[in-house]
């Protein structure tokens, strides 16, 4: 822990990080990634001076480490600037041939940027949106709540890997299966997922699955990872003289270079948290196990301590297949009360409802918020300590 903590100049500062969900601290690598490759002499890609040769390398890289983080074909990355934005000009695409009668689902559960541009996409196009509700009390998306609305007509579903709000993972492989079944698309948002776990694309089945290396330790950007031949069949909206090839076609204006050395940076650091021999996959694959491992750890002792406080309420099941991402509030204390008499013990920990606007309103929190506690692989546990015994002053 000495040694990872050791890479974050951030923690100098000397807080307690649980913001991690919002939006990770980076390492030391990954800033020297991006500086170095904003000094080093650049270019538009291309072959033929050195300069465009390095920046065709730093993309092909850039495909290369997610690919390899997400048990995808680094064909099939496409890059671009937020989650948000990939699923917008994917929803654009998809509806392009969504019509009266077709269906969309889409789940309470997910973060309003896997809602919204499905909703609108599906109005502009006159499809129906079905709506997946998941079970306030465990926060768990059943597989059946998706397999409900489903129907010969459903055209794509769009689902979270992980909730950002709540923790808790639907069973992926299993919904796409059901999607697949009945001929839809299975878009997955894998946002909150991917920081804390190993991801395979391929087994988990989904055609679209996003990410955001700006939670994983990286720089602020978003992927999209899929088939490259399912991407061969689409036609995105897009200037004349720009790349048709897949999967340059979906990839709009010019790349942010120096923020692609940067992201390969933090799958390199991932990869290495962990010493050890392999390819870069086995070594993510090893060390984000040993991630998992430790995150579990320092979850429960979260989860336990806060549950162990007078008048806070925890929201979600302690014994679900989650991430380490707690939600809770205090009673007769409001959220943004909590996050301030944190912040002021040195806690990072926010109040809101982090866009998953759809989840809150269920839980009827849409106007308070809760305040939200994440740990990512630089938290250890005299952090968790600092926020147990600030929350601890805080009910007394
Ligand atoms: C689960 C989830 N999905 C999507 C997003 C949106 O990501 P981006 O900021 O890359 O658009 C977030 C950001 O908080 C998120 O947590």
């Amino acid at each position: 822990m000495a040694a990872v903590r050791g890479r974050f100049p951030a923690l100098a500062e000397g807080a307690a990080h649980f913001d991690g969900p919002g939006g990770s601290q980076v390492p030391v690598d990954v800033a020297e990634a991006v500086a170095a490759a904003m000094v080093a002499a650049t270019s538009n890609r291309g072959r033929v001076t050195a300069a465009e040769r390095r920046a065709d390398a730093v993309v092909a890289e850039a495909r290369l480490a997610l690919g390899d983080l997400l048990g995808a074909d680094p064909g099939g990355i496409v890059l671009g600037r937020s989650m948000t934005q990939l699923t917008y000009d994917f929803a654009r695409t998809l509806a392009g041939d969504w019509g009266p009668g077709d269906e969309v689902v889409v789940t309470r559960l997910d973060h309003d940027g896997n809602v919204r541009p499905w909703v609108q996409a599906a109005e502009a196009a006159g499809a129906t949106v079905r709506w997946a509700e998941f079970d306030r009390e465990t926060a768990v998306l059943p597989v059946s709540a998706v397999t409900d609305v489903l129907s010969p007509r459903t055209r794509l579903v769009a689902v979270t890997g992980a909730s950002n709000l709540l923790g808790t993972k639907p069973d992926i492989a299993a919904i796409t299966a059901a999607a697949h079944e009945v001929g839809a698309l299975a878009y997955v948002d894998g946002v909150h997922l991917t920081p804390h776990a190993v991801v395979n694309v391929r087994a988990l089945g989904a055609d679209f699955f996003v990410c955001s290396q700006y939670k994983f330790l990286g720089p602020h950007l978003g992927a999209l990872a899929a088939d490259p031949a399912l991407l061969e069949t689409l036609r995105p909206t897009k200037l004349e003289p720009s790349m048709n090839a897949v999967p340059e076609r979906f990839e709009f204006g010019t790349l942010p270079y120096e923020v692609l050395a940067g992201s390969t940076a933090a799958v390199g650091f991932l990869a290495g948290l962990v010493p050890g021999e392999g390819t870069r996959r086995e070594r993510l694959v090893r060390s984000i196990t040993a991630l998992h491992e430790h995150e579990t750890v320092l979850r429960d002792r979260l989860d336990t301590g806060l549950r162990a406080l007078p008048r806070v309420h925890v929201y979600g099941d302690p014994a679900r297949d989650r991430t380490p991402t707690a939600l809770f509030t205090v009673d007769g204390i409001p959220p943004g009360v909590v996050y301030e008499r944190l912040a002021l013990a040195g806690v990072n920990a926010s109040a809101g409802s982090f866009y998953a606007i759809e989840a809150a309103r269920s839980l009827g929190i849409q106007d308070t918020g809760a305040v939200r506690a994440g740990i990512a692989p630089y938290t250890d546990e005299s952090d968790v300590d600092r926020l147990l015994t600030g929350m601890a002053e805080i009910t007394a």
